[in-house]
């Protein structure tokens, strides 16, 4: 019943909250708004709830998940203590979309949620209704972004229901999610040395404010160092090779956070992200554009507002504001989805600058293109 009257509700009230907080306690599982994207709940030290969530999402059960929590008191019970950088780091950026890996004490979450690692991911939400839910819980709550594995994560909770619906015990709705994008995953390596292992809503240089020396994970230095390690693209996207430059792809190392290593956050259609001179991009992806249309088939464009109006294609969607990137950041996995809903079957994406928040949104641009990348020089 109460699985029922959570459904009834769509505004993140008190009754709503206590619903939720209950379904947690009870070992449910419950889908709840975070300053960053959807998270799909569950008390993260019982293991047949927190295998619901996996069952749920349809997620690889060796991608451990974040414990969410809501105030020091619970951190406390979950890790081993740790040290300055890590504490700085806390001080910094809780509430808000970090997520710090720490040493676990033994037995403190079920080993489902670690995948049997010596750590566990840990994060405090900077969203009302999260920390509310959270705190009235009594739990850690152990919850991966609230999609199907593989799909863009939801920033509202329509998104969850187009996923979720049916497979799992709730909703809370708390309207749009603010960043868009997913939390910061870092672990720091020694004093002052902190590793970014998921880039995401704190950028590098908002890390630096509170410790000196930032480090990417080697998978995700492709993102900063283009030049390093391309090599030739083993296959040409369009028939006869583009007017504009060489087409080359990345290889990806393989990356210590272990979700990194899946392809992610992708549309039901095949995508291509194209870097280079905007100049050389259009025309990139206007050529590309005819042949896939000369063959029949459903084109989309993921651009940028300053540059939406150049493009003809099926589908031409704008993620946000080149000159604000927090605007495509937010508006990023919405424009993923809209690709599916129009039945787009081949998409090219424009990509942006990796200063800032643009790190993340080339991240998940990358991965959701399934690493077909193309470089034009
Ligand atoms: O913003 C977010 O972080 C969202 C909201 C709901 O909080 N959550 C989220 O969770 O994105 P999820 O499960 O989709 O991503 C968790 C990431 C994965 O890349 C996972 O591999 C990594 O964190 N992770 C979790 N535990 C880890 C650990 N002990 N060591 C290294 N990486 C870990
Ligand atoms: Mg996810």
């Amino acid at each position: 019943q109460v699985k029922a009257d959570l459904q009834e509700q769509t505004a993140a009230d008190e009754a709503a909250i206590a619903a939720a907080a209950e379904l947690l306690r009870t070992g449910g599982t419950v889908a709840f708004p975070t300053e960053t994207v959807y998270g799909l709940g569950a008390d993260a030290r019982q293991t047949s709830a927190v295998e619901n969530v996996f069952v749920a999402k349809g997620r690889p059960s060796d991608n451990p998940l974040i414990v969410h929590i809501a105030d020091e008191a619970q951190l406390r019970t979950l890790v081993k203590p740790y040290g300055d950088t890590e504490r700085a780091l806390m001080r910094r950026f809780w509430p808000g979309p970090l997520t710090l890996v720490l040493p676990a004490l033994e037995g403190a979450v079920s080993p489902r949620v670690t995948a049997g690692l010596d750590t566990v991911a840990v994060r405090m939400p900077d969203h009302a209704v999260a920390l509310r839910l959270i705190a009235e819980s009594g739990c850690p709550v152990a919850a991966p972004s609230a999609n199907r594995s593989g799909r863009p994560s939801p920033t509202v909770a329509e998104h969850v229901r187009e996923d979720l619906n049916g497979r799992i015990d709730g909703i809370v709705d708390g309207g749009p999610t603010g960043v868009g994008l997913e939390s910061t995953v870092v672990q720091v390596e020694a004093p002052g040395v902190v590793r970014i292992l998921r880039p995401g809503g704190i950028t590098p240089v908002q890390l630096r404010e509170a410790a000196p020396t930032v480090l990417l994970d080697e998978s995700l230095e492709a993102l900063e160092r283009k030049d390093a390690t391309m090599v030739p693209q083993e296959r040409a996207v369009v028939s006869d090779s583009p007017a504009v430059g060489t087409a080359t792809a990345v290889p990806a190392a393989a990356p210590r956070s272990p979700g990194m290593k899946y392809t992610h956050y992708a549309p039901r259609g095949s995508m291509q992200l194209v870097h280079g001179e905007p100049d050389d991009v259009r025309a990139y992806i206007t050529k590309a554009l005819q042949a896939a249309a000369a063959e029949g088939e459903i084109t989309g464009v993921l651009t940028y507002d300053e540059h939406a109006a150049s493009y003809h294609a099926d589908a031409v969607i704008s993620c946000g504001s080149l000159m604000k990137l927090e605007t495509a950041a937010q508006g990023l996995y919405a424009a993923l989805r809209e690709f599916d809903a129009r039945g787009v079957q081949r998409i090219w994406a424009e990509a942006c600058s990796s200063d800032g928040i643009g790190l993340a949104l080339m991240n998940r641009l990358e991965k959701a293109a399934g690493h077909q990348i193309v470089y034009l020089t």
